[in-house]
């Protein structure tokens, strides 16, 4: 893991999209280089309910990155080196059954990853194998639900490739299995945050009812951007009270699950180290 400085700038992180920015007070950018190349943007720290906060913006400042190129490793690394123990990840999701509707807000409790070409890990070597079955943090959900009681709780994400939205075919399948949400941006991020040690819970807002839910045309970007535009007040106004209550991630399974395993990196040019 990257050296974590003893006076953390930010013990809590939200990975989320471009509007998030003006959510922090006095915002600081800090240029963190990794082994992995850049994250997505500076990471900017500010203040929200009087505590420290780092901000990356999964897509980039410009929405640069297309989920399948967002450098997922460096942004969990970046923040861990920062000394992030906590990571909020706001992000837009299909509707996969009508126990759910546009407008919702999700936190799931178990993921699917169908993704096939992103680097899901930072072990390069030897076995290592992290405990996972609980993808998301139980206490940080926990919180979200607590500070948020009209947020929706529980229920699978699936997360596909991208960057196209799903066939008819597909969703419906997905929806027999039982799953409730599809996203492209909820893997590897999840797994590289558990391997980093931070707690990370999902906050999911449904921006659409995926094709095979949707009796019209299917899923278009534009209804999924502007209905994330339209709930970015209430969703920054959730965050601030879930950062206001989060409890204190010491002893968390999140950061002992990984204690005593070797993460090894190595990385061409940028050198090769060992968890310490
Ligand atoms: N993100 C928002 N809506 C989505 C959908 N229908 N499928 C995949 N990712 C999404």
């Amino acid at each position: 893991q990257p050296a974590v400085p003893e006076a953390p700038v930010a013990e809590i992180a939200v990975i989320g999209g471009t509007g998030f920015y003006s959510f922090l007070d006095d915002p600081v950018e800090h240029a963190v280089t990794t082994p992995y190349g850049d994250p997505s943007a500076p990471i900017s720290v500010g203040t929200v309910a009087g505590r420290s906060v780092a901000f990356v913006p999964r897509h980039g400042p410009h929405h640069d990155h297309p989920p399948h190129g967002i450098p997922y490793r460096a942004n969990a690394w970046a923040l861990r080196s920062l000394g992030v123990r906590q990571v909020l990840a706001p992000c837009a999701v299909g509707g996969l059954r009508h126990e759910v509707a546009p407008g919702d807000v999700v936190v799931p409790d178990q993921l699917v990853d169908r993704t096939f070409r992103r680097v899901g890990s930072f072990v390069e070597s030897g076995a290592v194998h992290l405990p996972f079955a609980d993808p998301y943090c139980p206490r940080l959900s926990g919180a979200i639900s607590t500070a948020a009681p009209d947020v929706k709780t529980g229920g699978t994400m699936v997360v596909v490739e991208g960057p196209r939205f799903s066939t008819r075919a597909e969703s419906r399948n997905y929806a027999d299995q039982g799953w409730t949400l599809i996203n492209m941006t909820g893997a590897p991020e999840a797994a590289l945050a558990r391997e980093m040690g931070m707690c990370y819970s999902a906050i999911a807002l449904v921006t659409d009812m995926d094709a095979g839910a949707e009796s019209g045309d299917g899923v278009g970007q534009e209804e999924v951007f502007a209905l994330f535009k339209a709930n970015l007040e209430r969703l920054t106004g959730l965050l601030s009270d879930v950062i206001a209550t989060a409890p204190d991630p010491a002893g968390c399974g999140c950061s002992t699950w990984s204690d005593g395993l070797e993460l090894t990196y190595d990385v061409p040019g940028a050198g090769s180290g060992v968890r310490a």
